[in-house]
């Protein structure tokens, strides 16, 4: 796509990847993305801000050519989906800067070979001028990688966050113009990579109180014109209280597991606590992650396989345990055919979540009376522990 004006002398010039469906080999993309890199002209100097995905940088050179010189390349990140076409700018200007926090170096001369003598490092903090436009960096770690930074152009009070507040959707719009379908893709995209590190975040959140900020242009999705609402849903995200609602990710083989569900679903609710189920079978593992953001409970639902839980239940409990969201009780249930081990392996699979274990639920075959009135219980324990808690 051509280059587009963003304010004077400043344009978007990324990449829009309507077609791509996952991430890492792992975090679907329902919606597409983008790689957003931008240009600033001083009166001096030029500045890049991010490159593009490598399979994008055919065409992106193309609208590169057009560009008559670049003095610096600002990488706020050294994930390749932002750096990887960096190598094709130095070779395409020679006599380009490679400007990052000193442990983005390192990562892109591991990851890119980059030679030493094309970069310069910035402290948090530094300013450089570009004439008339003066970038400001600002180390943000954990967003999504520990180099992370951010730049502040001081003149114009933009933010270019990278990662931070970003969302993965393919589109023509430049600007937000829907942030419920924002506030979704963003919040999703928040959970499948920056939850981990929710404290580390919420200190760069605090960090960024100090700029009068009038728009947010991140490496994903949008821009945003009118950035207070993403800022304060991130700061929900990172430091507001779970919420009442349990999140359920199950997988059923011959349906005892899914009686469990079934019931123990009507049985929550009926004690006023909200129930978002994932039928790992067939979900979207990125829906399940953004829920694991507001979650207070986590129960999952597994039959017994080979002695142990189903693996794609494993699978769902490895990523909730990398996720750390900040659930406070778990409880797993489900059913087995002769005997296993699935309760141990299971609890014994969540080392990163500070959560207290409900009393599972665990039957022979089909569930009996006696396996729905623990099941009752189950649910009559989570709606308590969330009322003595005060979540909402
Ligand atoms: Fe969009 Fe962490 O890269």
């Amino acid at each position: 796509m051509k280059k587009r004006k963003i304010r004077e002398k400043i344009f978007w010039l990324g990449a829009v990847d309507w077609d791509r469906r996952l991430f890492d080999s792992l975090i679907p993309l329902p919606d597409g993305t983008s790689y957003n890199a931008y240009l600033i002209e001083g009166t001096e100097k030029t500045a890049l801000l991010d490159t593009v995905d490598p399979p994008m940088a055919e065409n992106w050179m193309a609208e590169l050519s057009e560009v008559p010189k670049i003095d610096f390349i600002v990488s706020h990140h050294a994930e390749q989906d932002h750096s990887g076409s960096i190598p094709r700018v130095l070779e395409r200007f020679p006599e380009a800067k490679v400007v990052v926090s000193p442990k983005a170096k390192g990562l892109l001369i591991d990851h890119l070979r980059i030679p030493e003598t094309r970069f310069v490092t910035v402290e948090d903090g530094e300013t450089l001028s570009l004439g008339g436009k003066t970038l400001q960096f600002i180390y943000t770690p954990w967003v999504h990688w520990p180099e992370t930074m951010v730049t502040y152009l001081e003149e114009e009070k933009i933010l270019f966050s990278c990662d931070f507040f970003g969302s993965h959707i393919a589109t023509s719009d430049l600007f937000v113009n829907d942030p419920g379908r924002v506030y979704e893709a963003a919040k999703r995209y928040f959970a499948e990579i920056m939850m981990p590190f929710r404290s580390i975040i919420e200190k760069n959140i605090q960090k960024l109180k100090g700029y009068d900020i009038q728009m947010i242009a991140p490496s994903h999705g949008q821009i945003y014109d009118q950035p207070a609402w993403i800022m304060d849903a991130y700061r929900d995200w990172v430091a507001g209280d779970p919420h009442n609602l349990v999140v359920l990710p199950f997988v059923s083989m011959h349906g005892s597991t899914m009686q469990m569900v079934d019931h123990l679903t009507a049985a929550i609710v009926g004690n006023g606590v909200r129930v978002e189920r994932f039928n790992l079978a067939v979900t979207d593992i990125g829906k399940l992650a953004m829920a694991l953001v507001d979650a207070a409970t986590v129960v999952v639902g597994t039959p017994t396989v080979l002695a142990g839980p189903h693996p794609l239940a494993a699978y769902a409990t490895f990523l909730a345990n990398a996720l750390r969201p900040k659930a406070k009780f778990l409880s797993i249930i489900g059913s087995y055919g002769w005997g296993g081990k699935t309760v141990e392996i299971l609890a014994g699979m969540v080392p990163n979540l500070k959560v207290e274990v409900l009393a599972p639920v665990l039957c022979k075959g089909v569930p009996s009376e006696a396996d729905f009135g623990a099941l009752d219980r189950l649910a009559g324990a989570i709606a308590q522990k969330h009322k003595e808690n005060g979540f909402t």
